[in-house]
């Protein structure tokens, strides 16, 4: 949550304040309640901050006419402090000499605002993160340099931090640092370094980039860098990577196609990641299904959609590997499960790789228990890795529309392939067999493809429900995760309030609230679950409820009952079939953005949302 974009530069004919600005543009999905920059300028620090979305607050050049020569900005989602123009960040010290901006939650901030008011000095939010300046100018006046006074500061700060320092007073660098919020660095070398919340902001002006560590703090010149261990003091040596991500991840546009919309764009890009996902390197999958197996207990912990996501995976290492996964909210984790058995295996599910909760669990599956933990993420050298003894990134690519999507169907077949390989490596079903279900599950991508090729028709039925004030997501078995994943979908970026059940479970309740009309959505591959659904879409039909369903194209039975289908080109053998889960969730994501598109919401950014949870 919050981004943070800063740069240090040679040239004198760039213009710092809009590549800052447009840096922290392209970080708005973290957060976009409030915006603010910092230039440092012939010894004097420049600050603009207001409340609002960087367009709105740039609109007569607010920031595009700052003057200076390198600096930082920082777009917010409100934690500590109403979103308002001071509680915005960058924050300063009294003398107006340091500037900071902060991505995270210092805990014991009460304490420190104590001391520092106890000593004279005068705060001007309501921030947990104005400590910062202040302790920093402390150690200055103390006769530290700037590192060292970022040093000392962050010793004295507990909880989570991404930080960026700059003084007035020494233009040749700034200094950044982190624990447990993320930080990257970007370098042209010998002209330009960048700093930013994530890769993808820097993409459009460097591919070649840092990633900071926990408990790392770096100066950073023009061109150059130097890292340090905040613990010892001393110097690491490390080199730069390439980020293998294209240009276009930064922008509305694939293979010369411009879209309206990030998450249009990103949704158009699922054939793609499914390809890629089906070919993960096998050695991180066969790690991932050898610690399942030797577990004795497993569970699959993560939130969101990413949650969802689990569901289906859940399901399916259940189905292919006749083993026992519970799946846990991670906000629940600690707090259902006091205990936890010997030999157990976590399995963290997350797009960002950053979220707290996640992280919260997984930690005290492995500090408290000696947990083994498997984590599936989409952010390479994201927090949640460095917590997991065996890894597998989603090949989802950087996700820039806030609600998840891509990384969903990722997710579910990443965790699919791995099912498979569970079954192969206890050789208790055919070979052949498994053969097949491979196969079936390499061709959802071409499902997709033709699901996309066909999206009018997803269009057409996204406006008739569109306007819903109310609507019900139900499946079974497999197709639960569908449904939850519908739900939240339409809700989050629609504004629909909608809610996912199973259909069983329908009827112990929910169905009071249906009556004539009443938007009811069914999730109904042709599988085990099948004739049971059918049983559900008629209670609900006989009540007035008005049915859309996703079925499979040679569907006829609920076709029947439905008003309306959404039809799934699935073959109709027993291994496609076992592959319903993404081609089943997809049509509902589809749907979901062309109704907040229909109704003219911004569907990468919907409201109080930000891309990576980093609060508990
Ligand atoms: C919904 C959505 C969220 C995230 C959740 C977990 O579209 O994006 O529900 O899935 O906040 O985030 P990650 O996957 O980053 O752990």
């Amino acid at each position: 949550m919050c981004g943070i974009f800063g740069l240090i530069t040679k040239r004198n004919d760039i213009p710092v304040a809009t590549i800052i600005r447009e840096g922290l543009q392209r970080l708005e999905y973290r957060g976009y309640d409030s915006a603010g920059i910092a230039l440092v300028n012939n010894g004097k620090i420049e600050l603009r901050k207001e409340a609002g979305r960087i367009d709105d607050i740039n609109k007569n050049g607010l920031f595009d006419s700052m003057q200076g020569t390198f600096g930082v900005g920082h777009t917010r989602w409100a934690t500590h402090g109403a979103p308002v123009a001071k509680n915005s960040h960058p924050h300063m010290d009294g003398n107006g000499k340091v500037a900071v901006v902060h991505n995270g939650i210092i805990e014991n901030f009460q304490q420190l605002r104590k001391e520092l008011s106890d000593r004279g000095h005068v705060f001007t939010s309501d921030t947990d993160s104005e400590v910062f300046p202040h302790l920093i100018s402390e150690f200055l006046d103390q006769g530290k340099d700037l590192k060292e006074a970022v040093m000392e500061t962050i010793k004295r700060c507990e909880g989570a931090y991404g930080i960026v320092v700059c003084h007035a007073d020494t233009p040749d660098y700034m200094i950044v640092a982190r624990k447990e919020s993320p930080l990257t660095i970007g370098i042209t070398p010998g002209e330009t370094t960048y700093c930013a919340s994530d890769i993808p902001a820097f993409l459009p002006l460097t591919k070649t980039a840092y990633i900071l560590e926990d408990d790392e703090i770096a100066v950073l010149y023009a061109g150059e860098v130097e890292i340090f261990d905040v613990l010892t003091g001393k110097k690491r040596e490390r080199s730069p990577t390439e980020v293998p991500w294209s240009i276009d991840a930064a922008a509305k546009v694939m293979n010369g196609r411009e879209y309206k919309w990030f998450m249009h764009k990103e949704l158009h890009e699922v054939p793609r990641t499914l390809k890629e996902q089906v070919n993960a390197p096998l050695e991180d999958i066969d790690a991932f299904a050898r610690a399942i197996m030797e577990a004795d207990h497993v569970y699959i912990t993560a939130a969101g959609t990413s949650y969802y996501a689990s569901l289906a995976g859940k399901f399916q290492i259940n189905k292919f590997c006749g083993t026992f996964i519970e799946a846990i909210l991670c906000s629940e984790f600690i707090d259902q499960l006091p205990t936890l058995p010997h030999k157990t295996c976590v399995i963290a599910v997350s797009q960002s790789g950053e979220t707290a909760d996640t992280i919260e669990a997984i930690r005290y599956a492995k500090e408290k228990y000696g947990a083994t933990i498997c984590s599936l993420v989409n952010v390479v050298g994201s927090s949640i890795t460095r917590y997991s003894d065996h890894i597998i990134i989603t090949t989802a690519g950087p996700e820039v529309a806030v609600a998840s999507q891509k990384t969903y169907c990722a997710q579910v077949t990443a965790l699919t392939v791995v099912a498979l390989r569970i079954a192969e490596l206890r050789c208790d079903m055919d070979m052949k067999e498994i053969a097949k279900y491979k196969e079936a599950l390499q061709k959802t991508a071409d499902i997709i493809e033709s699901i996309l090729n066909n999206e009018d028709k997803i269009q057409e039925i996204a406006r008739i429900f569109a306007k819903e004030q109310n609507i019900f997501f139900l499946g079974r078995g497999l197709s639960l995760s569908a449904a939850c994943e519908g739900a939240l979908k339409i809700k989050e970026i629609s504004y629909n309030h909608a809610e996912a059940y199973s259909a069983g479970e329908a009827k112990h309740g929910p169905i009071a609230l249906v009556e004539y009309g009443f938007s009811v959505v069914f999730v109904g591959p042709p599988d085990e679950t099948y004739d049971r659904l059918i049983g559900n879409v008629m209670e609900m039909k006989s009540r007035g409820g008005k049915i859309l369903a996703v079925v499979a194209d040679f569907d006829t039975k609920i076709t029947e009952l439905a008003d309306y289908t959404l039809r799934v080109p699935i073959e109709n053998s027993k291994y496609a079939i076992a592959m319903s889960a993404v081609p089943f969730a997809f049509p509902l994501q589809l749907m979901a953005y062309f109704a907040a598109d229909y109704n003219e919401f911004d569907p990468d950014k919907p409201r109080n949302l930000a891309k990576s949870v980093t609060v508990k």
